[in-house]
């Protein structure tokens, strides 16, 4: 058990933005109702050995239905904003035709809820649930979803557009690319390896569709969350630097760098891409509010070596890759097997800064959190995640370091509010501040969420 820092959380700027997150598909369940559509990730928990579980989302942690229990959790940490996401299928549910004004009835609802307990909300458009008839005809693979992602982005701004201070775009292309369309560990279970590409162009371009389109329908603050980690080589030599390069670039600079910069980061990757890419590019690059960052920890990565396995969320990689991820040793692990790497966090953002300079806009971390098992204590009904509070710490001083180190961070979401269904994992792996009885569907905070409202609260 990690000894709690004698020394006080330094204190964030008065207007620093403390938040949690979630995503639709993880916690709202309810997938039939109010007109609702099927998504991609619907049919995948369907298909048999997908999820480790063999668990679905149909009920997650019901907060379709239980939106105002959930707020009220959100207004007793004392948080200034919830970043949660608008479930596509839900609003367009064939993925195009006629808007489904009862699923966005749902978000006004939970919008309203907000504004009166005085929580910001802030909306992501995509956080991986694609229609599922969008993705029956090639899903992110066709540029033609791009321009449906357009369409549904105007539909949601302009019913909430006047309650909604902050927006974003897409979570996470990267993950969509390389396990959903690279590796077949997330929907739709592709396993294109190289040619999952096309899939990485089409979520920027929608990317930058979607903020052309919300502008127009009037939303104000627009961002995108997108993944970060810092890459490590495996050794100095140079198969093992130029394997951590190529990894680095697959995973953080193919989709920085497009959005920031307006260029891709190689060339001969750019020519193995669909489409008009030059003047796609124009579009995507179109001049952002604030930048979000999702952050969990660095990956170490070196040459591959045949017949050594490698876990990489809990998948073995096809041995033709070229680059191998090794375990980063030294370091404690979450309950996923995942380092604990605080400073990586200040790496992170200092090596952005670094690299963006001034086409850096103000950062966010939109999501950053851990996954602990800790239970209801089966007497008192506790639960003492001391881990839980011991890794946010570390994240938080790290994150002041880089601040003190000139990097604009203005807000911290930590995910998640709630324990929710952890995508391939199913209910395996918990990362809330409170803890869900899947059985009973009761909502217990765990100590990790006293001790984020004291941070809260000592802040003001
Ligand atoms: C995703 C979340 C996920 C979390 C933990 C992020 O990659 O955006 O949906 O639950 O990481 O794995």
């Amino acid at each position: 058990m990690p000894a709690p820092d004698p020394v006080p959380l330094p204190r964030f700027p008065a207007d620093f933005l403390w938040g949690v997150s979630t995503s639709a598909f993880q916690i709202e369940g309810s997938p039939a109702a109010d007109g609702r559509g099927p998504s991609s990730w619907d049919a995948f928990t369907r298909e048999p050995g997908r999820i480790r579980d063999g668990s679905h989302a149909d009920t997650a942690t019901d907060h379709y239905r239980r939106y105002r229990e959930d707020v009220a959790l959100m207004a007793g940490l004392g948080v200034d904003a919830y970043r949660f996401s608008v479930s596509w299928p839900r609003v367009l549910p064939d993925g195009h035709g006629p808007i489904n004004a009862r699923g966005l009835d749902f978000y006004d609802r939970l919008v309203d809820e907000l504004c009166t307990r005085g929580i910001a909300p802030v909306p992501t458009l995509f956080h991986w649930d694609t229609p599922l008839a969008l993705e029956e005809r090639g899903g992110w693979l066709e540029r033609d979803t791009a321009e449906r992602f357009a369409a549904y982005a105007s539909a949601v701004a302009e019913r909430l557009a006047d309650r909604v201070p902050m927006w974003i775009t897409i979570n996470e292309p990267a993950e969509v690319t390389l396990l959903g369309y690279g590796l077949g560990e997330h929907a739709p279970g592709r396993q294109l390896v190289f040619d999952a590409l096309p899939a990485a162009h089409h979520q920027l371009l929608a990317h930058g569709l979607g903020v052309q389109a919300l502008r127009a329908a009037g939303a104000r603050r627009i961002g995108v969350a997108a993944s970060h980690s810092p890459v490590w080589a495996a050794g100095d030599g140079h198969a093992d630097r130029a394997a951590a390069d190529l990894y680095d670039l697959l995973t953080n600079r193919l989709f920085a760098d497009p959005i920031l910069t307006g260029a891709y980061p190689d060339e001969g990757l750019a020519a193995m891409l669909p489409g008009p890419v030059a003047e796609d590019l124009r579009t995507i690059s179109a001049p952002l509010d604030w930048y979000g960052v999702n952050y969990y920890n660095p990956m170490l990565v070196g040459a591959p070596e045949p017949g050594t396995p490698t876990a990489f969320g809990g998948i073995g990689i096809p041995a033709d890759l070229p680059f191998g991820i090794r375990q980063i040793d030294g370091y404690e692990q979450t309950d996923f097997g995942w380092p604990v790497v605080p400073d990586g966090l200040r790496e992170l953002l200092v090596g952005l800064r670094e690299r963006y300079g001034d086409r850096l806009p103000p950062l966010y971390i939109t999501e950053n959190g851990c996954s602990y098992g800790d239970a209801p204590d089966p007497v008192t009904g506790r639960v003492a995640d001391a881990r839980r509070i011991a890794y946010h710490e570390g994240h938080l001083r790290a994150l002041h370091r880089a601040m003190e180190q000139g990097v604009d961070v203005r807000g911290y979401f930590i995910w998640s509010i709630l324990d929710n269904f952890e995508w391939a994992e199913g209910y395996r792996q918990r990362f809330g501040l409170v803890h869900v009885d899947y059985a009973t569907l009761e909502r217990t905070p765990k100590d990790s969420y006293a001790w984020y409202r004291d941070v809260i609260e000592s802040g003001r």
